[in-house]
This record gives structure tokens, sequence and C-alpha cells, in this order.
């Protein structure tokens, strides 16, 4: 069997597709993006998504993450996407635009926790971990010893009396112009409150705003240990890939 995978990551600015390598987690092609189309409704997303495909000269089985939770292959929320995902089939939507091939649907977040885990730092597959993305807004993988509990959703847990992901995501760094500083006051509150209510070993902040860890990870006062995640923007992508080979059915 080949070990050359093909995984697609719809987010909020850009769906992006690349074939991986799996045994080593690299990209085994250019990545493609292309914008996601506005407004971002399953039909359009789906076209694109056909389109990368299709740009990629791409045959085998697909994995497509989407930010949103995934049960039974059926979006449930729908916070960063158009609101008609909700109660959208859609491993059945993405394979008709497929010619009918297989095709699996997972969190993004859990896709990337998953895909850390395989290639990312050896931390990720010892204990109890939260997995972190930090980005349009928070997604959270939830692992143990490695494996996934799915569709964890911490982005929304209220703290403070905001929800997680209005407080501290990459977005609303940018959006509010803070400095590192101040942003990593808001992470720090959060990862306070995960912390008191999951007592995890370990956290591994993802996202691409954790290239620049060294300017907000040492500002964090919580208990538990944070780690920058090795794999960042590459993540989803490999662990939709991954979720193919494994023709996940969740
Ligand atoms: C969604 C999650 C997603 C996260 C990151 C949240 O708003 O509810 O499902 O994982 O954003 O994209």
């Amino acid at each position: 069997m080949s070990s050359i995978g093909f995984g697609i990551d719809v987010g909020g600015s850009g769906v992006k597709g690349a074939r991986v390598d799996l045994e080593s987690g690299e990209f085994a092609s250019e990545r493609i993006k292309i914008l996601t189309p506005r407004p971002a409704t399953p039909e359009a997303v789906a076209a694109v998504v056909a389109q990368i495909v299709e740009q990629a000269g791409w045959e085998g089985p697909v994995g497509v993450t989407v930010p949103g939770v995934v049960r039974n292959h059926v979006v449930e929320s729908a916070a960063n996407i158009d609101a008609s995902w909700v109660g959208t089939d859609a491993r059945a939507l993405f394979s008709s635009h497929l010619g009918g091939r297989e095709v699996t649907v997972l969190n993004d977040a859990d896709a990337a926790g998953l895909a850390e885990v395989t290639y990312g730092i050896p931390e990720a597959s010892r204990g109890p971990v939260i997995f972190l993305t930090l980005g349009t807004g928070i997604g959270s993988a939830l692992l143990i010893d490695g494996r996934l509990y799915p569709n964890s959703e911490l982005g929304h847990l209220e703290v403070g009396g905001k929800e997680a992901e209005r407080r501290a995501s990459s977005a609303v760094k940018e959006r509010k112009e803070l400095s590192y500083k101040q942003w990593a006051k808001r992470v720090d509150k959060v990862l306070h409150a995960y912390e008191e209510l999951f007592s995890p070993e370990l956290f591994i902040v993802g996202g691409g705003i954790s290239r620049k860890s060294d300017k907000w990870v040492p500002l964090l006062t919580c208990r538990t240990r944070v780690l920058p995640a090795r794999l960042l923007n590459t993540a989803g992508i490999v662990g939709a890939a991954m979720a193919a080979r494994r023709g996940s059915t969740r």
C-alpha cells in the first residue's frame, strides 16, 4: 500500500490540501490553497474541495477537516463557518462532489491533535494531554496516551463570563492589536480554567502563532507545562490524511 495520503483542511480564510507522506508526516506535494468562498456554504466549500483534489490529480480517498463538531459524519456546530453546515452530512456531500469516492470528515483540532501524536513531540502521546490550536477560534483535542476523545470544543467554555475563544484566540490578538504580553494574560486565564477542570499533565499549543511561542509561552503562569506543537500549519492537513487512511467512521 502506498504511504501517500491526501488531506484537506477547511479553515475560515482558506481551504488547503496536499499529499501527505504518512511515514514521515511531511507534505509530499505543494500545498494547494484556495480562499474560502463567501458565504462558506456546504455546497460552495465542497466545490472548492473538489477543485483542490482535481488540481492535485489525486484519485484516492480523501480526509477533510471542518471547524465544527462532526458526529457520524454530520456537522453539528458552526461557530466559525456558515450556519447552514449544521445538520449537513459532510461525508455524503464531499463524496458526491468527488465522484463517490471514500471521504472521511473530522474536526480540525482533533485532526491536528492526532497528527501531533504521531509525528510531533513525543510528550503528545503520554498521559492526559490537552492539545489546543489557536487561530480564528480555539480548537481542542483531548488526548490520553495518544488516544482521542473527539469533539471536545474547549474553545467554547466560558471563562470569566466570556467564551474562551472570544477572549484568547489569535484572531482576537490581531483584531484588538494586543501585544504578546497582553494576549498571553488572556491565554493564561483560559489555561488556568482548563487546568482546574481537567488537570492535564501537559498543554500543547498549536496554530501559526506557536511559531512565535518564545514570545508568549514563557509568560504563562499555569502549573501545567505548556509546550509548542511541532506541527503548526500543516497539522490539519496531515491529520486529515491520516484519518482518511484509517477510514475513521466517526
Ligand atoms: C469550533 C471548533 C474548531 C475551532 C478551531 C471553534 O470555533 O467550534 O470546532 O475546532 O473553532 O477551528
